[in-house]
């Protein structure tokens, strides 16, 4: 559906917490009438930057997009072009997981083709964030700061997001009721035009 969010989901476990959060997410938004597209992005297929500086030659290309089986171009272009972003991803080191960090990165040759952040109206978008440390007060500062600062350059307003601690097992999010009580509180708050 044209008006969609996308729904970026940002872990290489295809059954753990981060998946049964889209999941919960995307029901609820059918719920209110919303939809979303969830993106899968799948961590053998995000070819790191290596500073090449080809994009900033020829503004908008990259080499990787040539390279068999990447999947950086796919997934960008599927964030330009939506109304709404909301990303999913576990805390590794206090960051993001190093192939969402690799698409971060990727993501340089918009900002060479539009010489910034990309202009017009900010979309929304929104992150949730999953750690199984229930301590730590700077937990998700890291990771939350880089895909704000990806967010912006990608032409999006962030909101407040969601930070979720405790969930380390894959099927932890699905035995707390406590943190599906949260998200289902949290995705109340989502909405975009
Ligand atoms: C490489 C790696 C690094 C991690 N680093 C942290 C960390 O710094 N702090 C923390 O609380 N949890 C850390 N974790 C645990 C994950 O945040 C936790 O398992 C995640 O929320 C699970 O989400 P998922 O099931 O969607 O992958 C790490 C896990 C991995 C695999």
């Amino acid at each position: 559906m044209p008006n969609s969010l996308c729904l970026l989901h940002a872990s290489p476990r295809k059954h753990g917490n981060g998946a049964a959060i889209c999941a919960a997410i995307a029901s609820h938004l059918a719920q209110r009438g919303f939809s979303a597209r969830l993106v899968h992005l799948e961590a053998e297929h995000i070819h790191p930057c290596t500073a090449c500086g080809s994009c900033a030659e020829n503004p908008g290309r990259c080499i990787y997009d040539a390279l068999e089986g990447d999947l950086a171009r796919q997934v960008l272009e599927s964030i330009a072009q939506a109304p709404a972003l909301l990303i999913v991803a576990p805390v590794w080191f206090y960051g993001p997981p190093a192939h969402l960090k690799a698409l971060i990165d990727r993501s340089q040759l918009f900002w060479e083709q539009n010489g910034g952040p990309m202009q017009g109206p900010q979309r929304p978008a929104w992150n949730v964030l999953t750690a199984g440390r229930r301590k730590g007060e700077r937990l998700f500062e890291a990771g939350s700061l880089i895909l704000r600062c990806f967010e912006r350059q990608m032409g999006f307003a962030p909101k407040e997001g969601l930070e979720l601690r405790g969930l380390d097992s894959p099927g932890d999010f699905s035995a707390s009721a406590e943190a599906q009580e949260q998200l289902k509180a949290w995705s109340a708050g989502l909405k975009w035009a």
